[in-house]
């Protein structure tokens, strides 16, 4: 309990000091509002094509959850923390027994780095429709804007005439990084972005009061996105579920390639400050693993995202689990899309025995739009499918998905 209030009185103490320590500047439009309104130390940047001109800083978040109580100290070193993963993934391990305790209420305000960007073409946020963009474990909120014009789902949500916000998940990028067992959790993960998509529907954010809202995930942002249409299920008007499905045979697998490591001694230069329930994953090939397929990406690409690698703490390894549930009350449109060669979500063949991405309707969402709701897999793609040559396929898809449901 002790440790969650510091958690929180650290949170609140960080925003204090961007809030007084560097003066925030508004830049005024007289025809949108002020488009910084709502973020700390923002500043106006476009998308790495060009296409997007975007809004990045910290929005503070206050938020309560029920976490669970951990009852789990450490890692020690690399040694328990490599132990307490292979026990985590033993057949039939009681690991989470031991460790899972009792429902716990964590509270607090986090900073959230933040980026909302729109066509630069238009010069301002279309305010009919925001996608909220969330990523998965490895990367933070640049997998949504990554390399080139190629890669990037921002720059061609921009060209085709769609405004996009994503974020770093707590605990990951330029947001605050609590602590990592027992406040770094799914409930808290679920509650935050909750709290954001309010922000976005009620104008609180860059002067635009967003009148439809659809998710947008990848991996364990999509399973977040799942959580959001259970437990809210009024936030979203549509769900677009990437790099997921509910055959999760391959997670062992994943966690496996992933090697993961405490990541204040794998990478010091970036994450020294981290206690050692910050893991990251050890290596190129690990990454490749994980999240790609060869030929059908640029080594450079697989480079760069490995340079950019991103934390995943103790305290979602253990509350992952809990994400993934049926959205009885969700009556949107949704649409799974992943890569053929998915490793967590399709132990490498989403085609075996059936097409996955069919199965995830049936499964979570029996009240979903049945005539509005699509699949697609992208063809030699692994579970990072941003980041493969054809990854424009999976995007164009996703926004005929959009259009042909009025979006
Ligand atoms: C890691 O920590 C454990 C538990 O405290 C200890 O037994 C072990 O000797 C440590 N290993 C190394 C390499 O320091
Ligand atoms: C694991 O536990 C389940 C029951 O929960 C049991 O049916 C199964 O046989 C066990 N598997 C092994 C390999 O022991
Ligand atoms: C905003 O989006 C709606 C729906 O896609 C579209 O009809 C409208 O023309 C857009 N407005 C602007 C200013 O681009």
């Amino acid at each position: 309990m002790q440790s969650l209030l510091v958690a929180a009185v650290a949170g609140s103490s960080i925003i204090t000091a961007n809030a007084f320590s560097i003066p925030t500047y508004h830049q005024r439009d007289n025809s949108h509002g002020d488009l910084k309104s709502g973020f700390n130390n923002a500043i106006i940047l476009p998308s790495v094509g060009g296409h997007a001109t975007c809004i990045q800083g910290l929005i503070p978040i206050t938020a309560s959850a029920q976490n669970y109580h951990l009852n789990y100290q450490g890692p020690a070193n690399q040694t328990v923390a490599t132990e307490t993963v292979v026990e985590f993934l033993q057949v039939n391990t009681t690991l989470p027994l031991q460790v899972i305790g009792a429902r716990t209420t964590v509270s607090g305000t986090w900073n959230i780095n933040s980026k909302l960007c729109f066509p630069t073409s238009s010069g301002a946020p279309n305010a009919s429709l925001v996608q909220f963009l969330t990523h998965g474990v490895g990367f933070d909120g640049s997998y949504w804007d990554f390399y080139s014009a190629d890669y990037s789902y921002v720059d061609n949500a921009a060209l085709n005439g769609y405004t996009t916000f994503s974020y770093d998940r707590l605990g990951t990028g330029s947001s605050s990084h609590p602590d990592p067992i027992q406040v770094v959790q799914s409930p808290l993960q679920v509650a935050i972005a909750h709290e954001l998509i309010t922000k976005l529907r009620s104008g609180a954010i860059g002067s635009t009061t967003f009148s439809h809202v659809v998710g947008v995930g990848h991996s364990l942002g999509s399973e977040l996105t799942n959580a959001i249409t259970a437990q809210y299920p009024k936030d979203l008007d549509a769900a677009v579920l990437t790099g997921f499905s509910v055959e999760t045979t391959g997670i062992s697998s994943f966690f496996s390639s992933l090697d993961l490591v405490p990541a204040n001694t794998k990478t010091p230069s970036r994450f020294s400050t981290l206690p050692n329930g910050y893991l990251i994953t050890n290596s190129l090939a690990g990454n490749q693993f994980a999240f790609f397929r060869f030929p059908d990406f640029c080594p450079d690409v697989l480079s760069a995202a490995n340079t950019a690698s991103q934390t995943f703490t103790i305290g979602e390894l253990f509350t992952n689990s809990f994400f993934v549930s049926p959205a009885p009350l969700f009556t949107g449109p949704i649409d799974v899309v992943i890569g053929e060669n998915d490793l967590p979500f399709c132990q490498s063949n989403c085609l075996v025995p059936g097409n996955q991405a069919e199965v995830v309707r049936g499964a979570l969402y029996p009240n979903a739009n049945v005539a509005g709701s699509q699949v697609f897999v992208l063809e030699g793609a692994g579970h990072g499918l941003n980041l493969h040559y054809n990854a424009k396929e999976a995007y164009e898809h996703v926004f005929g998905f959009l259009r042909g449901n009025g979006f």
